[in-house]
């Protein structure tokens, strides 16, 4: 996984590096490193923890005289690399840390992927007399560039030498004592952005990174290489014959969120879930009907689809998940939900009139994407719902819907759950429409609910904060969870058990309500907390018996429940009261109060909510 970045021309080359490391730090954030080419050699500095750390050492570091110095902030270097990673092989100490140097310490190399043939290769150059310096698989590709350039290759030739050796997911940057002006760069199924301008030339794992710098970006295709020289970009294909780079303008903003009165981006981001959900209906409703003009399949294709094959990874999968029950409900077609990373090793049966929904917040996921392709290869039409404009899943899928949630910063998605759960909606209802089996003043109930959801959270959210918060003071020595919910409320149970994990680090179980009398019933003793969503619903009354059976074992109980079923409710430990929608909208209500105490937990523990151990916001490793 990991973000990279890599520069070569004129410039405040570390202040770009380390302002490109922190808008990548999404990728991971366990260690960063970066590498500069300074009077003929390479200087490293790597640190554990974030960017901001390796900031710190980078501004402080007792180098060479010369290394650092000239500009006062950097070296007097013209071209540098630098990295953020998530750990895949080797834990994250310094040692492992991205740049990794050759044997000869005169090439240093960054990446982001995973060499799937990292033993054989490891041994192999090992038997030659390399010696390897971390446990990583990366730093393979440093001693396989010196391998090439010891043969005599030039730089971008032993960097294609570099990846016919390695298999696997590649992106990589590199620079060479040998080549002080170049960065050279090359991708296989690991994103990678290459971007110029006068002075300069700049590459990065992701758009935001090169922004600030660049609107005019290549997006590098599987098996090419880049050499970056100043200003110059020269691309290889994968054949290794030059080509001419593809630039093109990229119109949209950065955006960069400020935290205003809110202590962190997760809190904020909760609060901003009425209006991720209003900007996605946004638009995409009239008069009674759903007009979904990014939605580029002929209706009449649509309409002959034998099946919805929905992928996705975390959050989104429970979204995907959510979407099984109105789907199936609205347009009376099957639905059949994977996890992005079962999807295409279970040789799924896709052909042409299979739609393929994937569903990810950054459009970046290694796993979906390889669904995505997995999918299109057989012949099935895609259609991704993803928040990152012109992502990866976004660019290789024959329609985009865009959630228009705004960019989310901390690592446990929130508003972009809500926002995936809105165009789902927005989905099933359409090909309700389009299926004949929706008319439209069943469409037209819908949307009118869908529409109150904006004013029902804004109005409810304080108050299921002050409740969360004072549940989560009363529940601080609790150390096992369970969420049970049946159709609609089993996807939100899942989702309230991921976020509590995810933050807080406690043991939480999100469960089928009705599955717990076949094993998971065996946990409940007193001390276990278990919440049940139990809003108004075809099984409502089911519900209410899980209930009962988990308190008749000693469980406290929280009952997440609509106002008007208060009355007909089991008695419970603790309620939390929230407003009456419709069964097939009602994730999108229930699950708020169950961020907000997941929320609070980790807060209660002291931990850092935006950026929870071993997680990465993108995960681009399989
Ligand atoms: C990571 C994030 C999760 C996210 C999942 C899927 O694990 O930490 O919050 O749900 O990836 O990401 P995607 O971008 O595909 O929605």
């Amino acid at each position: 996984m990991c973000g990279i970045v890599g520069f070569s021309g004129t410039g405040d080359v570390v202040s770009v590096l380390l302002d490109g490391l922190s808008r990548l730090e999404y990728r991971g954030y366990d260690s960063a490193g970066l590498a500069c080419l300074d009077s003929g050699k390479i200087w490293c500095v790597r640190r554990t923890g974030k960017v901001a750390e390796l900031e710190r050492a980078v501004r402080s570091a007792p180098l060479p005289a010369g290394a650092w110095a000239s500009t006062g902030n950097g070296p007097a270097a013209s071209v540098g690399i630098a990295h953020t990673r998530w750990a895949t092989h080797g834990s994250p100490t310094e040692r492992n840390a991205h740049p990794h140097l050759d044997c000869t310490g005169r090439i240093a190399v960054i990446h982001n992927g995973i060499l799937d043939n990292y033993r054989s290769l490891r041994r192999r150059l090992e038997d030659q007399g390399h010696s390897i310096a971390s446990d990583t698989d990366s730093e393979l590709l440093a001693h396989l560039l010196e391998e090439g350039l010891a043969s005599g290759k030039s730089l971008h030739e032993a960097a294609r030498h570099a990846m016919s050796e390695a298999e696997g997911a590649i992106a990589m940057a590199a620079i060479a004592a040998e080549y002080p002006d170049c960065v050279v760069v090359a991708r296989r199924d690991s994103p990678l952005l290459v971007g110029k301008e006068e002075t300069f030339s700049i590459a990065a794992s992701d758009i935001p990174a090169l922004l600030p710098y660049t609107r005019n970006v290549v997006v590098l295709e599987d098996g090419e290489v880049a050499v970056l020289k100043g200003p110059k970009v020269e691309l290889y294909d994968s054949e290794g014959n030059r080509t001419s780079p593809r630039f093109r303008k990229i119109s949209w903003e950065a955006e960069s969120p400020e935290l205003g009165r809110f202590p962190d981006f997760m809190l904020k981001e909760i609060y901003e879930q009425p209006e991720a959900v209003a900007r996605t209906l946004m638009s995409r409703v009239d008069a009674g009907n759903i007009v979904l003009d990014d939605v580029r399949i002929d209706p009449a294709d649509l309409a002959s689809i034998s099946k919805v094959c929905a992928v996705a990874c975390g959050t989104s999968y429970h979204a995907a998940l959510a979407s099984k029950y109105s789907t199936e409900r609205w347009a009376r077609i099957a639905v059949e939900v994977d996890l992005s990373s079962e999807f295409r090793y279970r040789d799924p049966v896709i052909d042409d009139r299979v739609l393929l929904v994937a569903i990810s917040q950054s459009g970046e996921t290694a796993d979906s994407l390889a669904a995505l392709r997995h999918a299109r290869a057989q012949g099935a039409r895609v259609l991704t719902i993803c928040n990152v404009v012109d992502s990866s899943m976004a660019r290789e899928s024959d329609a985009v819907l865009y959630t228009r949630a705004g960019p989310e910063i901390g690592v446990a998605a929130t508003k972009t759950f809500l926002a995936q759960l809105t165009a789902t909606t927005l989905l099933g209802l359409y090909l309700g429409q389009q299926r004949k089996h929706l008319d439209t003043s069943q469409v037209a109930a819908t949307i009118a609910g869908m529409q109150q959801i904006p004013d029902l959270l804004s109005r409810h959210l304080p108050r299921w904060d002050e409740e969360m918060s004072a549940l989560a003071d009363r529940f601080a020595e609790t150390r096992d969870v369970f969420f049970l919910g049946r159709g609609p409320g089993y996807p939100v149970a899942l989702e309230g058990a991921l976020k509590l994990k995810e933050i807080s680090y406690l043991r939480a179980e999100g469960y089928a309500a009705g599955e717990m009398k076949h094993g998971p019933i065996a946990l409940i003793e007193p001390g276990v907390v278990v919440f049940v969503i139990g809003t108004a619903s075809k099984t409502q009354e089911k519900v209410f018996s899980n209930l009962e059976e988990v308190k008749a074992r000693g469980a406290t109980t929280v009952l997440v429940i609509d106002s008007e079923s208060r009355a007909l409710a089991p008695e419970s430990d603790f309620v939390v009261e929230v407003p009456r929608v419709d069964e097939l909208l009602s994730p999108m209500i229930d699950v708020v109060p169950l961020q907000l105490f997941a929320y609070y937990m980790a807060k209660r523990r002291g931990l850092d909510v935006d950026k929870p151990r071993n997680l990465a916001k993108t995960v681009t490793v399989e």
